[in-house]
């Protein structure tokens, strides 16, 4: 009977602990299977990762990488990073987040700031270092304040030429820097990936079954020559041209290396005012070839899915660079002295060839009223996106640095990029011509989707 009752005890005893550890199983098992499956889950958005560039001087592998690109400009007593700084206490939220000023405030009070922080600093120590910087950053200097240039020709319709019979918005503006001497390389954009209409898509891959098509505009975004490099004034000629062709949309600034980043403000401001309707831009320089079948297609299929379509407000994509330096190099065109310019490059996306939605084409333009310009057009453009929070997307296929030759042998190469770089006005008509004549036997041919380690350029 006592051995019977202290049973019956220890049942009692043991029943609770033995629900409590099948408890803890099963509460750790539950936890264990949580945290793979958060583990497995894309990162909707993920954040920058920071890649050091190699450079010749040795010393970057220790460089401390910053948070975010405007963390590390605080201490640096370079021009341009001081200049930002000032204005940065007003509006930068990375920076301030308590202080920074909304956008609804933003629209007059940046203006003023931004030359009032401008003269400030033009006061200080820093003229007196500005003649030991060279003649075109010095230029860029005493210009950077201004970016109101009137506009002198513009394109007669809404958002540049455009086709015939359209039934529904362009999917995409093509807007192409271009100088004015350059004719023959609009000349052959017109005639090529540049049409203005209806283009069809092309399949993208072999499983793509659906047809899919859209309405393609064309700007060109130009400056002036100056006279005195030029024996003749061709803005003449220039404005037969738009009236030729009404694609032409050009301002009245220097079109000089350094003056570039104004075409991408300026555009912004264009675009705002007179082309609400399209989806999508592309930006490039004249002498790329993009392969606007298969770009159409892949940002028709874009557009679909639903995670783009609710991220089209942030939609950058081209070839991106991370964690570049500076360029010190005196005798390249894209040297910036460090009494200029001290720190990392933002990710950027090369600017031979971007593609960017309408949506983030007018964030763009708000956020560039809180940021100094800078000389490098794509590096400036980075740094409106990083303080938009948006972060462009790398994609294989736009090559906006050149390609191997080895590759341009195969039959069916050029079905395989969105866009490349550095071809001739001859060879956009060669390659035009061959893309066509080639466009059944390599249509399904997937684009290019090699996982290629991101260029790190000193550009
Ligand atoms: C690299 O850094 C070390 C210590 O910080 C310094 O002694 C050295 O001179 C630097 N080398 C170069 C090439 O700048
Ligand atoms: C741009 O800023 C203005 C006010 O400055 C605001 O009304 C507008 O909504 C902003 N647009 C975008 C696209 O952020
Ligand atoms: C900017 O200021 C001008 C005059 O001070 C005013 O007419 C205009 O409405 C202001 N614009 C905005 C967006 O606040
Ligand atoms: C083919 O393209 C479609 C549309 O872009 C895409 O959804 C699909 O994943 C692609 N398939 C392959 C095998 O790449
Ligand atoms: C940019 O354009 C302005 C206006 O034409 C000109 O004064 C300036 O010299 C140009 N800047 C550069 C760096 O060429």
């Amino acid at each position: 009977m006592a051995r019977c009752r202290w049973r019956r005890v220890l049942l009692c005893l043991c029943m609770p602990c033995c629900f409590l550890v099948f408890l803890y199983i099963s509460l750790g098992v539950l936890i264990v299977m949580n945290m793979t499956s958060t583990a497995i889950q894309p990162a909707i958005k993920p954040s920058p990762s920071y890649f050091i560039a190699p450079v010749s001087s040795g010393n970057a592998s220790v460089a401390h990488v910053p948070k975010t690109f405007w963390e590390q400009h605080v201490h640096d007593d370079a021009f341009w990073n001081k200049l930002q700084r000032s204005v940065d206490h007003h509006f930068n939220h990375i920076l301030y987040p308590n202080m920074a000023k909304k956008a609804s405030d933003r629209s007059n009070f940046s203006d003023y700031l931004l030359k009032e922080t401008f003269s400030k600093i033009m006061s200080t120590e820093i003229m007196k270092n500005l003649e030991k910087l060279p003649m075109d950053i010095q230029d860029f200097i005493t210009n950077m304040q201004r970016r109101d240039y009137p506009v002198l020709i513009q394109p007669r319709g809404v958002c540049g030429v455009r086709g015939t019979n359209e039934r529904e918005p362009p999917l995409i503006l093509l807007a192409i820097k271009s100088t004015e001497l350059n004719y023959k390389n609009r000349k052959a954009i017109r005639e090529t990936w540049g049409r203005a209409g209806w283009v069809q898509g092309q399949k993208v891959n072999s499983s793509n079954k659906e047809l899919v098509g859209g309405y393609v505009r064309r700007v060109f975004l130009l400056g002036k020559e100056s006279s005195a490099d030029m024996d003749v004034d061709i803005s003449d000629v220039l404005r037969m041209e738009s009236q030729r062709h009404g694609d032409i949309l050009q301002w009245d600034f220097k079109d000089t290396f350094f003056n570039i980043t104004l075409k991408d403000v300026l555009f912004w401001s264009w675009f705002a005012h007179h082309c609400d309707q399209a989806r999508f831009i592309l930006k490039g320089d004249d002498d790329v070839f993009v392969n606007t079948p298969k770009l159409i297609a892949y940002l028709h299929h874009q557009f679909k899915k639903p995670e783009v379509s609710n991220s089209m407000e942030d939609f950058m994509m081209g070839e991106v660079i991370m964690a570049a330096q500076p360029n010190r190099d005196k005798r390249s065109k894209y040297f910036i002295p460090p009494g200029f310019y001290k720190g990392f490059y933002p990710m950027y996306a090369g600017g031979g060839g971007v593609v960017y939605s309408g949506l983030l084409a007018r964030r763009l333009l708000n956020i560039s009223r809180t940021v100094h310009l800078f000389p490098i057009d794509d590096v400036y453009v980075g740094m409106c996106m990083v303080l938009l929070n948006a972060h462009p997307l790398h994609h294989p296929a736009f090559l906006t640095f050149d390609r191997s030759e080895q590759e341009e042998d195969e039959l069916c190469s050029y079905h395989t990029i969105l866009l490349v770089h550095k071809r001739s006005p001859k060879q956009l008509v060669r390659l035009w011509a061959h893309i066509k004549k080639t466009q059944e036997q390599c249509q399904d041919v997937p684009l290019r989707d090699t996982k290629k380690t991101v260029a790190a350029s000193a550009n």
